[in-house]
């Protein structure tokens, strides 16, 4: 046994490309230029127990990502892989699956205090039927177990979700709206960081060790939506860290004892989508990867194709 991974959707929030932009980078994938691939949004899910899979976040792309993955698929009449889902923060690419995921399954939805009030604040997700469908409020530093992973919880400087946001907006603070995950199984270790507004000390000890990293990969360059004329906040201000320039996630963890370290909630401004493209093999160069949809992680192997070819 070990501990395998499918990343399900590689794009940050909107997907890539998303369905209103035509950025230069988006304009590769609406063209078919093969230098980039299409993404879809934010998840991953890891198979914490034999045949049986957790989501880590559910986005609005979730039933195409289940449609592309064999594993994921009904193994039986109303009976499905998926037992649990694992939420990081309350923004919309991260928590708009829940909605996929009514039709009466049981199910387990773990999330910090802060992420399961703001599902109780919206009434829609009241379709995932309470007798069905439970819900863990996880502390911060908390471990849980699923199947036979045990997974920390961890504050990461991050913000509130989007549509939440006051004029009182802390960005950076690690109260729990934004959160990484440890997950342990079979001796080895994988740490989850979708969103991270900046790389700080705590962040830095958190992910010493790991054998898989996957971390947040929204903007190359802090001001990059700027100038491609598609919105007017930094990455900083949409609390993500940059991949490049002072203080950016590049070269953050240089120096820190990590297996592999990928780069996952791509936006799709960011040119590390192109492949060959100075600031992917920029990033490459610093022994960062690049993940698609579909990409399968054995966490102490190199290559490993995880998807599934049949349900089985
Ligand atoms: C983010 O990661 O910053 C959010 O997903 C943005 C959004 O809600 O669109
Ligand atoms: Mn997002
Ligand atoms: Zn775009």
């Amino acid at each position: 046994m070990s501990l395998r991974v499918i990343v399900l959707g590689s794009a940050a929030g909107g997907g890539f490309p998303q369905w209103n932009c035509r950025c230069p980078v988006c304009a590769l994938a609406w063209d078919g230029d093969s230098r980039v691939k299409r993404r879809t949004q934010s998840s991953i899910a890891i198979e914490t127990g034999s045949g049986r899979w957790t989501l880590f976040n559910a986005s609005p792309d979730l039933r195409s990502q289940i449609l592309a993955t064999p594993r994921l698929q009904p193994t039986g009449l109303r009976e499905t892989p998926i037992r649990s889902v694992v939420l990081t923060n309350g923004d919309v690419d991260h928590i708009d699956g829940l909605i996929t995921l009514r039709e009466r399954s049981p199910l387990t939805v773990y999330a910090t205090k802060q992420i399961s009030e703001v599902l109780d604040a919206n009434s829609i997700f009241g379709v995932l039927a309470p007798d069905m469908v439970s819900r863990r409020v996880v502390e911060l530093g908390q471990t849980i177990t699923i199947d036979d992973a045990r997974i920390e919880f961890f504050a990461v400087p991050g913000k509130a979700p989007l549509y939440l946001e006051t004029e009182n907006l802390k960005i950076g603070d690690s109260s729990g709206d934004t959160i990484g995950v440890d997950v342990r199984k079979d001796g080895e270790r994988l740490v989850y960081i979708p969103g991270c507004a900046v790389v700080n000390d705590d962040v830095l000890a958190r992910v010493d060790g790991a054998d898989v990293l996957l971390f947040d990969g929204t903007v190359f360059e802090d001001d990059e939506m700027q100038r491609a004329g598609v919105g007017v906040k930094t990455g900083r201000r949409m609390g993500h860290v940059p991949l490049s320039g002072e203080g950016g996630s590049m070269g953050a963890f240089d120096g820190v004892k990590i297996g592999r370290k990928i780069y996952i909630h791509i936006n799709n401004t960011n040119p590390i989508l192109i492949e060959g493209s100075p600031e992917r093999r920029a990033v490459e160069a610093k022994g960062w990867e690049v993940s698609e949809d579909g990409l399968g992680i054995v966490a102490g192997a190199r290559h490993a194709e995880v998807r599934g070819s049949t349900a089985a």
